[in-house]
């Protein structure tokens, strides 16, 4: 596995490999970011994967500068699932001096996550545009996790026409539900069983088949307890416009919260 810093490096690695998959993550990797890397192996041959906390999808407010970082470990478990490249740059090689460009994307990034961070999906989407444009993977692969962010990233990919295959893959969870995030270092010994709240309400709302959006939400309110909601929402899968009953189109559930200072996302298929 080869680790590099620039972009002249990828350009020039690139050159030497038929088809390729790429994982873009923020590093502090878990069980949720290799089952994307394995994917990858599997579809493309070849995977490379990005470690980088990118600055501008960040609020004033939010946790850059204590998200955390692991590279050392990161790099063993990238060789573990098979990834044949590792780029790892420094935030004034993506953005250096004079960097003006930006991407916005309309309508998905909107509401949700785009409401509570805003600017959050504008960083999202240039960081993306950009890896995807220095690749040109073939395939790339996102968690469905971060199920707007999946939505944001299929649509820049079609408005810019960049001819990627956008991946979706189911969330990885430990084995009592909990959503794995890299973020779930931050929670306490008490706040990651407050934390439980979100997925033990998506499951109940999932398995009990309800079909009113408002009763589905109840649901989900009812197991969140201690913890601080954000929103509660059940949405077009494609267009995550609220709906008010779930028919014939697929339908999500989604959930943001606060435990502790420690803002958590989840969401489940209806
Ligand atoms: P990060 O949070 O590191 O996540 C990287 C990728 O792993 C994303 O596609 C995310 O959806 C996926 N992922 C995270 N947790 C997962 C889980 N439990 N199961 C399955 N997939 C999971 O998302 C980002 O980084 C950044 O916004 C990024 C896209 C890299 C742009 O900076």
């Amino acid at each position: 596995m080869k680790l590099v810093k620039t972009p002249d490096e990828v350009r020039a690695w690139r050159k030497t490999m038929p088809t390729l998959a790429l994982v873009p993550t923020m590093g502090f990797l878990h069980e949720g970011h290799l089952s994307l890397m394995r994917e990858g192996v599997k579809r493309a041959g070849v995977c490379a994967a990005t470690i980088f906390v990118n600055p501008t999808q960040f609020g004033p407010k939010e946790d850059l500068s204590r998200y955390p970082r692991d590279l050392e470990g990161d790099l063993a478990k990238c060789e573990s699932a098979g990834v044949s490249l590792v780029y790892a740059p420094e935030p004034a090689s993506v953005y250096p001096a004079g960097y003006q460009t930006y991407v916005t994307v309309d309508d998905v990034s909107q509401g949700l996550d785009g409401a509570s961070r805003p600017g959050h999906f504008r960083g999202v989407a240039t960081v993306v545009a950009k890896l995807l444009a220095l690749f040109r993977p073939d395939v790339a692969l996102f968690g469905e996790k971060d199920f707007q962010q999946l939505q944001v990233i299929k649509a820049l990919t079609k408005d810019l026409e960049l001819g990627v295959e956008i991946v979706g893959q189911p969330t990885v969870r430990e084995a009592d539900g909990l959503a794995m995030s890299s973020r779930n270092a931050y929670l306490s010994k008490e706040d990651r069983q407050k934390a439980l709240g979100l997925s033990r309400g998506l499951f109940r709302a999932r398995d009990s088949r309800e079909r009113d959006a408002e009763k589905v939400k109840a649901m989900i309110r009812a197991e969140l307890g201690e913890v601080r909601e954000d929103y509660v929402a059940v949405v077009d899968s494609e267009t995550l416009k609220p709906i008010s009953k779930i028919e014939a189109r697929p339908a999500r559930a989604l959930v943001a919260a606060f435990v502790g200072t420690t803002r958590l996302i989840d969401n489940v298929a209806l």
